[in-house]
């Protein structure tokens, strides 16, 4: 969280029109980088000052709690527990897509310190998900949610995850490929714009990357990029585009095998070498809202 511009944004919006503050830990759409224990103390400073309640999105907070260890010396000596209990300490509240650092197929928890806010927060569930004892899920699915927040926590475990993520992008360097540095967590975040830069960014390099990806190799990808985050002037139909087209290779936990990572640095190696096949492509539909989600392209 750039600390100053949370600052001056809130004075802008004024403190009583923010409901709340939300930091992603870890930051899925800025490469899978961690937020330090120093950033969250510093929001949260930010927050008091203004009374304006923190939260915390926790999809990755085991992750998170691991990279605090391993980058910030204060926190060396603690567990991923110890740090994960200081990270939502410093929060008014979280929300968690159990899919990610709780092992789950299915599931989410909202939690929130604040009786108020957890009334309304309970009311909706029952309207739209379910009653609060399981929220619309299935008791196989909530005890595997419970054992999997806590498996997630070993130690051992994370070194793990965090190692097998920076196998591939180390690998993937090393042969030129550009991406993002440092290696994310949970993900590989490919330079969309360098690897196809015989694409401008109104062909869309970074989608056409995620395209050329599972034609060729079989991998499915995510754009964090032009279509994600371009916009277009109403009036003079400009474009202007993100600083980064990130295409984002996310690793799913517990469900490959070391000869799958070679595969998949392999085949991303050899698509490299013919990158200047790669066609770029135009919007065939680009809805006005959350465009990556449903538009359709056709290649140029
Ligand atoms: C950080 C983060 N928050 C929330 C979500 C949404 O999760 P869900 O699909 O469980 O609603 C995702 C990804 O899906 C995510 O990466």
């Amino acid at each position: 969280m750039d600390l100053a511009a949370l600052e001056r944004c809130i004075a802008e919006a004024r403190p009583e029109r923010v409901p709340f503050v939300l930091i992603t830990v870890t930051n899925n759409s800025g490469g899978g980088q961690p937020v330090s224990m120093a950033n969250l103390q510093g929001a949260r400073a930010v927050c008091d000052r203004f009374g304006v309640p923190l939260l915390l999105d926790a999809a990755r907070f085991a992750e998170n709690a691991y990279f605090i260890k391993l980058r910030e010396p204060a926190w060396a000596d603690k567990t991923p527990r110890e740090i994960a209990r200081a990270m939502f300490a410093l929060s008014d509240g979280a929300m968690m897509s159990m899919k990610k650092d709780a092992f789950g197929n299915i599931g989410g928890v909202i939690s929130i310190n604040s009786d108020g806010w957890a009334e309304k927060v309970r009311t909706a569930l029952i309207l739209t998900e379910g009653f609060i004892t399981y929220g619309g899920l299935a008791g196989r699915d909530l005890e595997a949610l419970a054992i999997g927040i806590d498996e997630i926590l070993d130690e051992e475990y994370l070194k793990y995850r965090i190692a097998s993520t920076a196998y591939v992008g180390h690998h993937l360097a090393a042969a030129g490929v550009p991406l993002l540095k440092p290696i994310g967590g949970h993900a590989v975040y490919l330079n969309g714009r360098k690897f196809c830069d015989h694409i401008p960014d109104e062909q869309l390099p970074g989608w056409a990357l995620s395209v050329a990806l599972y034609e060729s190799i079989g991998v499915r990808a995510c754009e964090i990029g032009n279509v994600m985050f371009g916009t277009q002037d109403a009036t003079t139909g400009v474009w202007t585009w993100p600083a980064l087209d990130l295409v984002r290779l996310a690793i799913p936990r517990r469900t490959y095998t070391q000869s799958h990572m070679d595969y998949v640095v392999e085949g991303i190696i050899e698509l490299y070498g013919h990158r200047r096949e790669i066609r770029g492509l135009r919007f065939a539909r680009r809805p006005a809202v959350l465009p990556h989600f449903t538009a359709t392209f056709e290649q140029v």
